[in-house]
């Protein structure tokens, strides 16, 4: 695997990007982090990103190291220096490294890294047959415990559902809040498509405001598809017409099957074709704007 790693805005060899074992994000997962993809050379929807990194900093009361002009520097330095026109990009940040202790105040040096490699797209089949999702039995974050919408380095309440979900032989895991409502993927958001109508639990449900859900709403009220933003159970994604997940490097990925269920007819329906061709249209123009 290659990659292009920046640290601290300086460009290094990726076998000589380490980190401390002292740093707090190893330690701790105590870091917030972003994952964009590059479609021709522009990092698509790199502003609301790194507006969400913010957001995820200020949430667990990190001070980032830079403003967020000198991130997206960095970010299409980056990308430029890779030379990949179509490419995964990870960008972190760490509280940063110190004395061992919980104490965030024990922090010295906080750390900016961006990653850029080729984007590691699911198989072929996912989009052409696709995806089963199981909902497994780990139980997303309370919201009072570490808000879902905060992006960060620790991730093992969602590796935990998605190890869960590979065992029942599904591509990705649907995870339930404590009172058994639906919040999203292990690193997607999820929808259901019911008649007219698109749904996806809202936000207080607890789960990350994903860029590209944001991008699928507004791709539905341009083709004047009806969203809702509603509370959904199990038994909801299996009365669905059609389901499909979202994420930034995945885009949209029909759901053909949650556990041993069967939806719809087995393949992806024709809404779900319709928007992924609609969303591959809006990624096309917002990235000729630079956006
Ligand atoms: N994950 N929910 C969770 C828990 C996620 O980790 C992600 C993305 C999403 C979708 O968000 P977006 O559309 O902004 O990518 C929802 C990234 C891709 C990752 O961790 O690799």
């Amino acid at each position: 695997m290659t990659a292009t790693v920046m640290m601290n805005g300086e460009l290094c060899a990726p076998e000589d990007a380490t980190v401390s074992i002292f740093d707090r994000g190893f330690l701790y997962g105590d870091s917030v982090y972003e994952v964009l993809r590059v479609y021709g050379g522009v990092p698509f929807e790199l502003g609301r990103h790194l507006e969400r990194l913010e957001a995820s900093a200020e949430r667990i009361g990190m001070r980032l190291s830079a403003s967020r002009e000198v991130f997206a520097r960095e970010v299409r330095d980056a990308v430029a220096a890779s030379g990949r026109s179509e490419a995964y990009i990870r960008v972190v940040a760490t509280r940063g490294q110190g004395p061992i202790g919980l104490d965030p105040g024990l922090a010295e040096s906080p750390l900016r890294i961006v990653v850029v490699m080729s984007p590691p797209l699911p198989p072929p089949e996912a989009y052409v047959e696709g995806a089963k999702v199981s909902v497994v039995g780990v139980r997303r974050n309370l919201r009072e415990a570490i808000d879902p919408q905060a992006k960060t380095g620790n991730y093992l309440n969602s590796v935990l559902a998605l190890a869960e979900a590979r065992r029942a032989g599904a591509y990705e895991a649907i995870m339930l809040d404590a009172q058994g409502r639906v919040t999203e993927g292990a690193s997607s958001n999820v929808f259901a498509v019911m008649g007219p109508l698109v749904l996806t639990p809202p936000l207080e449900v607890g789960l990350l405001a994903g860029i590209t859900r944001r991008a699928v709403m507004e791709v539905c009220a341009a083709e004047e598809v009806k969203v809702l933003e509603l509370p959904l159970t199990e038994e909801s994604l299996r009365a669905a017409d059609e389901l499909f997940i979202t994420s930034s490097i995945r885009e949209i990925v029909p759901v053909v099957r949650v556990d041993d269920h069967v939806v719809g007819d087995g393949r992806p329906g024709p809404r779900v074709t319709a928007l992924r061709e609609a969303f591959a249209r809006h990624v096309r123009a917002r990235c000729a704007l630079g956006a």
